[in-house]
């Protein structure tokens, strides 16, 4: 199959992500404390890129009971996630290359994380299906990501079309469509429109 523009995208940015990204991809702490994980929880980070996300992660869980499964479609992003994980000497972490939107892990999660990567999906509808089928009654679904820059002003534009030529869309109606698939969404947003959280329980 062909690859698409995003996984074109992060053939190259894969080799720059970790050194470049600190800067602009804040909130991660907030997002996976809203995650509210038990040591024997078990994770999915759907978009894991390099795994950025995942030493926050395990501080949280008990290496023999809890695990963490890192989904990303980008062979390169992924190679750098094992690279990371392989140097921690994490033997709960599993590493899975797919697509968000037809994933089938043949199992469910306790807990879903998209970090900056929902938001890149162009059927983002398919993936909240998809993490929505891959959650245990009672789960829980915390999305993080570029916001609408709603205060501000005259820069808002400016910043969403930025964000857009990376192949990033900040105006979907993302915490509607989690409220219709979940029933419920709770979402936050942070430093006028920057990012927001959306937290979500599968009933
Ligand atoms: C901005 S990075 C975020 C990486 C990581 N979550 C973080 O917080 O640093 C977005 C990631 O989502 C992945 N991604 C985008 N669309 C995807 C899809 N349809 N299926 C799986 N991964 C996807 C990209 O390959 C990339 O690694």
């Amino acid at each position: 199959m062909t690859d698409t523009a995003v996984q074109r995208f992060y053939r190259f940015h894969a080799y720059v992500y970790d050194a470049t990204r600190w800067t602009i991809l804040h909130g991660r702490r907030r997002a996976i404390d809203a995650l509210q994980l038990k040591p024997e929880s078990s994770v999915l980070e759907v978009g894991c890129g390099t795994g950025l996300n995942f030493r926050l992660l395990l501080d949280r869980l008990d290496p023999a009971r809890g695990s963490l499964t890192g989904l990303d479609f980008s062979q390169e992003m992924l190679q750098k996630a094992d690279v990371r994980v392989k140097r921690a000497g994490w033997a709960n972490v599993r590493l899975v290359q797919g697509d968000a939107t037809t994933m089938q892990l043949g199992r469910t999660f306790d807990a879903v994380l998209f970090a900056y990567s929902l938001t890149m999906i162009p059927d983002w509808q398919g993936a909240l299906r998809a993490a929505h089928a891959h959650l245990k009654p009672g789960g829980k679904l915390v999305v993080l990501d570029f916001g609408r820059f709603e205060n501000w002003g005259p820069l808002a534009p400016v910043m969403r079309a930025w964000l857009r030529s990376s192949h990033v869309v900040t105006l979907q109606p993302y915490a509607d469509e989690i409220e219709r698939i979940f029933g419920n969404c709770r979402r936050t947003s942070c430093r006028g429109g920057y990012y927001f959280l959306c937290e979500a329980d599968r009933t």
